[in-house]
């Protein structure tokens, strides 16, 4: 079967933040008369999820009982059975740890094994979620800036993140990986490298690999855990179908976790809440997502992705002069970065923002992701408002 990724549907009044929330946050404004919006800011997409997740949704929901339940066996293996497409086999039913949103699971970990007024490493440009859940529990970042070697791929700087280990007395990383927002794909040598600066600075370890399910073609997700003994040990990580199935609005994540020690305080910091709980239909969305079906869906939505990828990466290229871009090896953001054309040009990004945002581009700044010339966009469109949105960023933005 192939499935629909080119009919445009509309979200307005179907509870979608992403065309809802124009001046919500850090969210575009409304577009001037004339324009349509193009959403490339919220991390959802505008694709209908795969047949298998509706229909498990609807045969459940069409049983109408919905009580207090345990989740069901069926539960736990989709996900046992999901993560050997990494290589992870031999997982436990107390491995798995449930969170309402990947979110909630790095904070319940933060709040467990950090206190107030530490310092917690992440590398930049990072995903703005994280600094919220941080700011929240009164934790501070230590940002430790990646690079784009000689041939424009994003590289982490373990020079910088040991002096900034070391010097802040650090014992607790957030590692995003695939990487949000530039879509790294990291290689085992550098997931390597970077365990054994938190072994030997004893870290524990938030691994958020909610991108993980998005691996284009020609990568390979390596889970952090599966590198070392001792990675395995110290190491949280977090997983959804929620990117890769666009089920944001589900809350529906969960994390693996090898060490009691670890599982059994995080657990305790989500339980505390007393409202981190499965949702009945979001327990049947991730069975339908996790499915043979689920699986050939999401192969077809790479080769889209991919499609999409190229083409506003070439676009870039050839027809933006000053904006460069490192082309993502995993999800659906590009992160364009502007300083070439800001420096050519003398216009400020927030002159360049709402350029963008006047014509209905609906992108996102980078600024909140501590990239200063950075603009993030999302290409999980039908490929026809992919193109419109290049071709009104060539015609009345960057001119
Ligand atoms: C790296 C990363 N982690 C977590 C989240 C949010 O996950 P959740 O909605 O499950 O809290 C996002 C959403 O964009 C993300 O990009």
């Amino acid at each position: 079967m192939t499935y629909d990724f080119t009919t445009i549907i509309a979200r307005e009044g179907m509870d979608a933040l992403a065309v809802e929330g124009l001046g919500w946050g850090f969210g575009p404004k409304a577009p001037k008369e004339g324009f349509d919006f193009i959403p490339m800011w919220v991390a959802d997409m505008n694709f209908p999820t795969a047949p298998s997740i509706t229909r498990r949704i609807v045969e459940r929901a069409e049983h109408p009982l919905y009580g207090y339940f345990l989740a069901r066996p069926e539960y736990y293996q989709a996900i046992f059975d999901w993560q050997k497409r990494h290589g992870v086999s031999g997982l436990e039913k107390w491995q798995i740890g449930y969170h309402n949103g990947v979110l909630g699971g790095v904070a319940s970990l933060m709040k467990a094994f950090t206190a107030p007024g530490d310092k917690v490493l992440m590398h930049s440009p990072a995903y703005i979620g994280f600094s919220h859940v941080l700011e929240d529990l009164g934790r501070r970042a230590e940002l430790s800036p990646m690079k784009k070697d000689a041939d424009g791929v994003w590289r982490m700087d373990f020079e910088d993140m040991e002096r900034r280990l070391a010097e802040n007395h650090i014992h607790f990383a957030i590692f995003c990986s695939p990487h949000n927002p530039t879509g790294r794909v990291w290689e085992r040598w550098e997931i390597e490298r970077a365990m054994a600066l938190f072994e030997q600075y004893d870290c524990v370890v938030a691994a958020d690999e909610i991108w993980s399910d998005l691996i284009l073609p020609g990568h390979v997700h390596i889970p952090t855990q599966s590198v070392s003994g001792d990675a395995r040990r110290r190491t949280v990580a977090f997983y959804s179908p929620s990117k890769g199935f666009n089920l944001s609005g589900l809350w529906n994540s969960y994390s693996i976790a090898y060490d009691r020690t670890l599982q059994d305080r995080m657990v305790k910091q989500g339980d505390m809440t007393h409202y981190n709980s499965l949702n009945v239909l979001s327990m049947h969305a991730l069975i339908g997502a996790y499915s043979e079906e689920g699986a050939e869906w999401l192969r077809q939505l790479l080769d889209v992705l991919q499609g999409n990828i190229d083409l506003v990466c070439d676009f870039v290229r050839d027809e933006l002069p000053g904006v460069t871009v490192s082309r993502p090896q995993s999800t659906y953001l590009v992160f364009l970065s502007c300083d070439g054309y800001a420096a050519r040009t003398g216009r400020s990004m927030d002159d360049i923002i709402s350029a963008a945002w006047d014509v209905g581009v609906g992108l996102q700044d980078g600024r909140p992701f501590f990239e200063p010339f950075g603009l993030r966009l999302n290409l999980a469109l039908p490929r026809t408002r992919v193109q419109e949105a290049m071709r009104r960023l060539k015609e009345y933005v960057f001119v």
